[in-house]
């Protein structure tokens, strides 16, 4: 990991450490009528890597959670107790090798899950799930955070993977997921999948990929699955010589496939693009309109994960790491097998992560929100190293209307996490409300959440919940109403 001597560097070294905090410390007012729990799924690694060139994404899974009431908030955080979790605990010490990789681990555990239940939560019928996409997801009590385990939807899932992106349907509160390498490491089987409101899976549609990559991200319409490939690809040769899963292939092409929600595997039509367009790592939103599928995201010119290394060893271009956003837009009325693009702004230095008011799914949507690295922003030189190699310094909204753009930035020693946009209440239009996120303050080796109006974003914060100690590196968080989420 980047970041060399700074102090800032330090800040997500194991710390082994769980927390309950009621009646957390509060620096401004929280809205009364806020109601609900933020919950983080975060990568922290309780040992010290196997290997000095695994990436942080190899990270045990840890789930956080903010609960919201009356003025209030309560703080708990624990880990994600998977086998790889409690097999480590028993030997106290790292047994689990290069990501996504068994032939590196431990003899003693290479026919134990390697799940770390790491990347994202969500609550699907009434469960608590944090979810890592080379593994099943893994159920929690949302309200203890004790882990329940591997979840295979009551043996009905066929797949031995999960992506940590399902899509819920915000009209047929439906959960559409899919899996790639759906059938074990380095197989071309994709399945998506369909789930009812309660959690019951309701379709699985299998077919086979044209190249055997990180498919990180999905998007649905009303209508429509729309999976994309990258140009991160692997193979069982890369595993057997012990390296990570990934190398990134810059002569890699971009794939889409586009599913018919009610459709079988005869339904599926694959779209190709360019190298330059193979890195889509989240998606935005998407709509189909007429017989026009809609899809817009950042995309990438390069491999931005930089312990990826190319399948070459030929060194990466850091100019094309940053994402333009695109709109992608996809005629299933023509025969062709490629698809039109739009630049919606470019110049920025963003991060590939993307949110959005989740009511908006499927749907015509005015606002996206991002993290981003801004040069512009003063940066306190004692953590420049840390601010400009590792983290994001900055939160962006983008008006997909309009074009307009504004900035929250939380100071000049601060990295921001994901931002997560919360309704001011069901009823609210879109985009007013709440965005919610962990800022890590690397001057005070401390975090706080921030709570900003997300129609007034460069107001700065309306209240920060000061947090006597650091937090885990979170990846991608989640907001449960109380509506969806009684406690
Ligand atoms: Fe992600």
């Amino acid at each position: 990991m980047a970041g060399k001597s700074s102090q800032g560097a330090d800040f997500f070294a194991p710390m082994r450490f769980e927390a309950t905090i009621e009646d957390c410390i509060v620096e401004g007012e929280l809205p009364r009528d806020l109601r609900g729990t933020f919950y983080r799924s975060c990568a922290d690694r309780r040992f010290p890597a196997m290997y000095a060139d695994d990436t942080p994404y190899n990270s045990d899974g840890a789930v956080d959670m903010f609960r919201f009431y009356d003025g209030n908030v309560d703080f708990k955080s624990r880990y994600v107790r998977t086998p790889r979790y409690l097999a480590e605990r028993a030997a106290h010490k790292v047994l689990f090798g290069r990501y996504r990789n068994r032939l590196t681990s431990d003899p003693s555990v290479r026919n134990v899950s390697h799940n770390t239940a790491n990347t994202t939560p969500i609550i699907h019928g009434g469960r608590l799930f944090s979810m890592k996409e080379e593994s099943l997801p893994t159920a929690m009590d949302p309200h203890t955070l004790e882990t329940v385990g591997e979840w295979d939807f009551n043996g009905t899932l066929k797949t031995v993977s999960f992506t940590a992106h399902p899509k819920q349907d915000p009209d047929t509160g439906e959960m559409i997921a899919f899996a790639y390498e759906a059938t074990g490491d380095c197989s071309d089987d994709l399945a998506v999948l369909i789930f009812d409101r309660e959690g019951n899976l309701t379709r699985d549609i299998w077919f086979k990929t044209p190249v055997v990559s990180m498919m990180h991200d999905m998007a649905i319409t009303d209508r429509h699955v729309i999976l994309p490939t990258t140009a991160m690809v692997t193979s069982r040769e890369r595993l057997e010589r012990g390296q990570l899963h990934w190398a990134y292939d810059p002569d890699c092409p971009a794939y889409v496939a586009i599913v018919p929600r009610d459709g079988t595997s005869k339904d599926v039509r694959w779209f190709k693009g360019t190298p330059d367009q193979a890195m889509l790592v989240h998606t935005t939103n998407a709509r189909t309109e007429g017989n026009k599928v809609i899809l817009e995201a950042p995309v990438a010119q390069e491999n931005f994960h930089q312990y990826f290394p190319r399948v070459d060893g030929t060194k990466s271009d850091p100019s094309r790491y940053y994402p333009t956003l695109r709109r992608w837009t996809f005629d299933l009325d023509s025969d062709k097998d490629t698809w039109e693009e739009e630049i919606l702004f470019d110049g920025l230095k963003v991060t590939s992560f993307s949110r959005m008011d989740d009511r908006y799914i499927t749907k015509p949507f005015r606002y996206s929100y991002m993290m981003m690295n801004d040069p512009t922003l003063p940066i306190n030189r004692d953590f420049a190293d840390t601010l400009a190699v590792r983290v994001s310094n900055a939160w962006f909204r983008f008006d997909h209307q309009t074009g307009g753009i504004a900035k929250y930035s939380p100071g000049d020693a601060h990295g921001i996490s994901e931002p997560q946009f919360i309704p001011r209440h069901s009823g609210a239009a879109e985009g007013d409300g709440y965005l919610v996120g962990v800022v890590n303050n690397f001057r005070a080796m401390r975090s706080e959440l921030v709570l900003v109006d997300a129609m007034n974003i460069e107001a700065g914060a309306i209240a920060k919940v000061i947090m006597p100690f650091r937090l885990h590196m979170q990846v991608h968080g989640y907001w449960a109403s109380d509506e969806t989420l009684p406690f």
